[in-house]
Order: structure tokens, then C-alpha cells, then sequence
């Protein structure tokens, strides 16, 4: 497929979950197509994993096109960013010989500062203290503190560390009066901070609206990588269990510059199974022998912290919802191949009432209403044979097509790629997206 016939340019890949889709590996193999790969929220919480010529990449800021050397990646204004976790990320990239000159790091991106991380976690204490703790269970990373001062009008960007220095130091005691910090050292000591960081951005900080719209101009195409999940959406996620950016499709247009007309189409990552990092609900959850096998063949440890992902069957409800919210215009349905050897599979396709029986369609706002709620499950035949080194889709066996048929319906929307593998190459495409 050349670039030059696409009539797809522009492409939103977004989690339709929560989380840990296997977006990165959906990113890294779309963007051969690609000129531009852009994030354009969320920030070193997200741990995106590409596997390639036998080696692991696991990202957290940087965008998963970096691996193509021709390609520009940026990180749009929607990004935080915690400069020495970046510093590790360049460090490792680079000591496996790939080169960043074609990072860009948009001028408006909120940093993490020390303060906000001993927040993150001081909060986390509070919520867990006592009984019926509430604790969220977040990546400790200090994502939520950084968009609460984003919000609040406190926060110090990317383009002000570029400044004169006394320009810099006058915005950071803005900060230091307004928040209350009471030791005058906490202004140099925080001045020192950002001069550090300063060193390890400043050769990637530019005007990225700038940069895109001329990409735009230039009818290039984009690929805009998603982090999190629609369910960990801090407007249409199980608030107050999600993160604190908009990882739905919106995020990919105020996260960059780059308005909704621009947009192509939208492609919803999900696995065909289920899985959640952290506290929250999570209906189809399954805490017996299958939820244990999901989590042993899917290797579900979380990348950026290593915890033990939870897992379920396929969830219809919450997948049509995704499908709604992000206005999806296809599935790309992630590690099949984890399901291979059930002899039977199972997928939500509704909720039911636990008291009453009244079945429920829709997914709610409410988590006391969701708490109220189980999912009727639907049981199908497995297929019970290796589908990783499949190329074709019309090669599947018949009762997994069957299943990805019946997921179709009960999503509304159709599967257009299939992941059977963590590699570029274990991809059964039936529609491509930049077609
Ligand atoms: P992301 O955060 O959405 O990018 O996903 P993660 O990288 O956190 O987690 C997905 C994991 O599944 C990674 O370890 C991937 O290498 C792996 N993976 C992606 N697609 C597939 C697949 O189709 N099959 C299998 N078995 N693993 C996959
Ligand atoms: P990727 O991009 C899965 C979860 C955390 C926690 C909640 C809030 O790899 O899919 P935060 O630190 O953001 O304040 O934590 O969100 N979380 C993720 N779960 N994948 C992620 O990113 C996540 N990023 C945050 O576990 O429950
Ligand atoms: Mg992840």
C-alpha cells in the first residue's frame, strides 16, 4: 500500500479499554504508513511495549513511530512531562542505537515537578488510610498533580524553561507564593530543578502547532498514539478510578492542535480478552482458573510498574460504550492468540440486574449502579490451535472467526486488524486503516 493512494490520511488510534491494549504495537506497525506520530495526552504512566528484531522497547513519553528513523514524532501540548524519567527513556534508546533527532517536544507541555509526585503518593496514603480505602492505585508518577495544576493555572510548560532565567525564576515563585510553599529555598532549589531539566529538553522543544499544521499542509499523514483507555478517561472512565487526562479520540485534537476535521478515521484498540491495572470496577473480572490463564499466556504484568494486571472475559458493554465515546470507526482486536487454547470463550453481551434481572445495555456513570449490575455472558466455541503464525485472516479457524463475528455485533463496529502476536508481522489486516 503506498502513501500516495491513501485516502485515509489522518488516524486516531485510541485504548478502548482500560489500558494496555496493545496500542504501542498497533502504532509501531501502522506507522510504516505514516509521516508523523504524535501523543497527544497522558504522560510517563503509560508503558507501551514494542517488540522488534528480537529486542523490547517499553516507552512511556516517546512515541511509538520512534523506531523508524524518517518519521517525526512529537509529543503534543496534552503530554505531561517528567523530564528524568524522559532522560532514561532517551538514554535507553539511544544505547540501542536508534537515534531521537526526530523527537519533538511541543512548547506547551505541563512538567512534573518533585512536588508532584510527593503528592501523588501522599494522596494515595490518605485514600488508603482507614477503612473502606479508596485508593486509586495510580502509577505514583505524579500524572494527577501535574493536570491538577494544569487546571489551576499553576503550572510551569516546557516553553518556560526556555526563557531568561529571571523570567523562569519569576514564574516558579508565581508558583511558590500561590501554592503556599513556605521555605524561600524552595524557589532556587526548584530554579535549580528546571535548569536541569532544561538541559535534557531543550534541544527537542518547539512550536509543534506549528510543526503539524505544515505537515498538514503538506498533506503528510498523521498518527496520533493514544495513552491509556476510554475507561480510564477522566470524563467517560470509572471516575474517580481513571487517570486524569481524556484518553478518548477528543484528547487527540486538544492534546495537539490539530482539529476534528482533520481526523480520518478512528480505530479503537482492544484486547479480546479483558484486563485492568489498579482498583476500580471491572464487571467481568475473573479471579478463578480462567482470569489466571488469561493473565499467565497474556504475560499481564503492567510496564511501568510492574503489577499484576487483572483480567476477564471480553466485555461487550464496555466495548460498545468505547465505541460510542470515541465515535470508532474500527476495532484493531489485540492478542487473539492469548485465547488459543480455551475449549470454550466467553464475552459479555449485556448486564443484568443482580436483584431484579432487568437487563442493562449501557454502561453507567454511576459505580453504585455498576455495582449493582453482573454481565450475562455468552459462551462459544474455542478453537484450540496456535493462531500466532496465521497471516491471513480468511485462515483463522472458523469458531474464532465466528467469535470475532459475534464481537462485531455486539460492538456495532467492524474488526479491521487482528494482533495474533507481539510482533509488526503477526497482523491479519481485513481493512488497513490508511486505505
Ligand atoms: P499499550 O499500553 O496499549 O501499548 O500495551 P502494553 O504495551 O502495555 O501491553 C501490551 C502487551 O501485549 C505488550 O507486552 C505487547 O508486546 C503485547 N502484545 C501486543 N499485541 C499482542 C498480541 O497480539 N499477542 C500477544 N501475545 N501479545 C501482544
Ligand atoms: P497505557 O498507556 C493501564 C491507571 C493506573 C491507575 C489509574 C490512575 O500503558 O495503556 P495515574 O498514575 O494515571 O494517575 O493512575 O490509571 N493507568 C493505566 N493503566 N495502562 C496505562 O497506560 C495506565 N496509565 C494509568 O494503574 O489505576
Ligand atoms: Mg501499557
Amino acid at each position: 500500500m503506498s502513501n500516495a493512494s491513501s485516502s485515509r490520511r489522518n488516524i486516531i488510534v485510541v485504548g478502548a479499554q482500560w489500558g494496555d491494549e496493545g496500542k504501542a504495537k498497533v502504532v509501531d506497525m501502522l506507522a510504516e504508513y505514516a509521516h508523523v506520530v504524535i501523543r497527544s495526552q497522558g504522560g510517563c504512566n503509560a508503558g507501551h511495549t514494542v517488540k522488534f528484531n528480537g529486542e523490547t522497547f517499553k516507552f512511556h513519553h516517546l512515541p511509538s513511530g520512534l523506531l523508524y528513523e524518517e518519521k517525526l514524532c512529537v509529543i503534543g501540548s496534552g503530554v505531561v512531562i517528567a523530564p528524568e524519567i524522559l532522560a532514561k527513556e532517551l538514554e535507553d534508546i539511544h544505547g540501542k542505537g536508534y537515534s531521537t533527532k526526530n523527537l519533538k517536544i511541543s512548547d506547551r507541555c505541563h512538567i512534573t515537578l518533585p512536588y508532584h509526585i510527593e503528592q501523588d503518593k501522599r494522596q494515595e496514603m490518605i485514600r488508603s488510610a482507614g477503612e473502606g480505602s479508596s485508593k486509586i492505585g495510580t502509577t505514583g508518577r505524579g500524572i494527577g498533580p501535574t493536570y491538577m495544576d494544569k487546571v489551576g493555572r499553576l503550572g510551569l510548560r516546557t516553553g518556560d524553561l526556555l526563557e531568561d532565567v529571571a523570567v523562569l525564576k519569576a514564574q516558579i515563585e508565581r508558583i511558590v507564593v500561590e501554592k503556599g510553599f513556605f521555605a524561600a529555598a524552595s524557589v532556587d532549589y526548584l530554579l535549580n530543578v528546571c535548569l536541569d531539566y532544561k538541559k535534557i529538553l531543550a534541544p527537542y522543544i518547539c512550536d509543534t502547532v506549528e510543526l503539524l499544521q505544515d505537515a498538514l499542509a503538506a498533506k503528510q499523514q498523521l498518527l496520533f498514539e493514544g495513552a491509556q483507555g476510554t475507561l480510564l478517561d477522566v470524563d467517560f472512565g470509572t471516575y474517580p478510578y481513571v487517570t486524569s487526562s481524556n484518553a478518548t479520540a477528543g484528547g487527540a485534537c486538544t492534546g495537539t492542535g490539530v482539529g476534528p476535521s482533520k481526523i480520518d478515521a478512528t480505530l479503537g484498540v482492544m484486547k479480546a480478552y479483558l484486563t485492568r491495572v489498579g482498583e476500580g470496577p471491572f464487571p467481568t473480572e475473573d479471579l478463578g482458573d480462567v482470569g489466571d490463564i488469561l493473565g499467565d499466556r497474556g504475560q499481564e504484568w503492567g510496564t511501568t510498574t510492574g503489577r499484576k494486571r487483572r483480567t476477564g472475559w471480553f466485555d461487550g458493554v464496555v466495548a460498545k460504550y468505547s465505541v460510542e465515546v470515541n465515535g470508532l470507526d474500527a476495532i484493531a482486536l489485540t492478542k487473539l492468540d492469548v485465547l488459543d487454547t480455551f475449549k470454550e470463550v466467553k464475552l459479555a453481551v449485556g448486564y443484568r440486574h443482580k436483584e431484579t434481572g432487568a437487563m442493562v445495555s449501557r454502561f453507567p456513570a454511576s459505580l453504585h449502579t455498576l455495582a449493582t449490575l453482573e454481565p450475562v455472558f455468552e459462551t462459544m466455541a474455542g478453537w484450540e490451535s496456535d493462531t500466532t503464525e496465521i497471516t491471513n485472516y480468511d485462515d483463522l479457524p472458523e469458531t474464532c472467526k465466528a467469535y470475532i463475528t459475534r464481537l462485531e455485533e455486539v460492538c456495532g463496529c467492524p474488526v479491521w486488524m487482528v494482533s495474533v502476536g507481539p510482533d509488526r508481522q503477526q497482523t491479519l489486516i481485513r481493512q488497513h486503516p490508511f486505505g
